[in-house]
């Protein structure tokens, strides 16, 4: 085995619990410990820059301060509160684990990793996020792709799930695990980044098994589990086509006729239909009795 355990005993967790305090990104979501809060706030996030997500996650808020508000609101309303954000089935998910919550847990989010597993749209990342960010464990170790990325070259070799998820949880800092997981976050989003990471401002470099193994090819954090191997390609692929048909949608119904032209593909409308029908399965459009389609109620 390479590299340093980062959950080893001696390990001095000040270093980067000292850096975040220093450094931290003011964030708003960093200012409230409302488990629904935090639930929107990491979903918003997972895929989804942070500039882009502040002023939506402030509106959303507002909009719908409680699961239970969430829960009550018609689908096509979450999902209208959605754009900008992009990928638009994590609004289905927010509102379905939403009336979830209220079904099985009175509107409360539970504090419990596998009654929030149970959630639908809520995966381990955001499970453990809600525990450490809300509930403020020190038990869980909050993997995104950042600090995936920074566990990954820590430790010198790429990691497979399970020992991903053993050593970020054993890595937590005891009784810091709020600070300890926003500051992982922190410095895979702005020190230990994908490319030309600044290993010269790292905190911890120097208990880095990639960086001082002098940072050999291949990165470790490439394949390694959590990492995300990037968004594809956008321009011209059904996504895109998607999307203009939800931006569509928030305005008002599109005709059957329109479809082709609204998702961008006027020669094209079988493609457009069949984009459109996954659309629909996803619960982000329905047809009417005039086969149209409009958001769901
Ligand atoms: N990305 C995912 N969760 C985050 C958080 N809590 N703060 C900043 N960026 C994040």
């Amino acid at each position: 085995m390479t590299g340093t355990e980062v959950g080893d005993a001696g390990f001095r967790h000040e270093a980067l619990l000292d850096w975040f305090g220093a450094r931290q990104r003011d964030l708003p979501w960093r200012r409230t410990r409302d488990p629904w809060a935090v639930l929107v706030s990491e979903l918003m996030l997972q895929q989804t820059q942070v500039a882009r997500v502040l002023p939506k996650y402030e509106a959303f808020l507002e909009q719908w301060p409680t699961a239970s508000a969430c829960a009550a609101a018609p689908l096509g309303d979450v999902v209208t509160a959605w754009a900008g954000l992009g990928y638009n089935r994590r609004a289905v998910n927010l509102h379905r684990g939403a009336q979830q919550v209220v079904a099985d847990h009175g509107g409360v989010l539970p504090d419990d990793l596998d009654a929030l597993l149970a959630l639908p749209g809520i995966g381990p990342y955001t499970a453990r996020a809600v525990l450490a960010f809300a509930f403020e464990s020190d038990e869980v170790g909050v993997l995104d792709t950042n600090a995936a990325r920074v566990l990954a070259r820590w430790t010198g070799r790429s990691l497979k799930p399970k020992e991903a998820r053993a050593r970020a949880d054993a890595a937590v800092a005891p009784a810091a695990g709020w600070a300890w997981n926003q500051a992982m976050l922190d410095l895979g989003a702005t020190v230990c980044t994908p490319r030309a990471p600044r290993c010269d401002e790292c905190p911890v470099a120097e208990r880095c098994g990639w960086q001082q193994a002098g940072r050999p090819d291949p990165d470790p954090a490439i394949g390694s589990a959590g990492v995300s191997t990037g968004q594809s390609r956008f321009d011209g692929s059904d996504r895109q086509g998607r999307g203009r048909l939800v931006d569509a949608l928030r305005v008002g119904p599109v005709a059957a006729a329109d479809l082709a032209a609204v998702m961008g593909w006027p020669g094209d409308p079988e493609r457009a239909e069949r984009v459109a029908a996954t659309v629909v399965a996803d619960h982000l459009a329905v047809i009417g009795a005039d086969e149209g389609y409009r958001l769901p109620s």
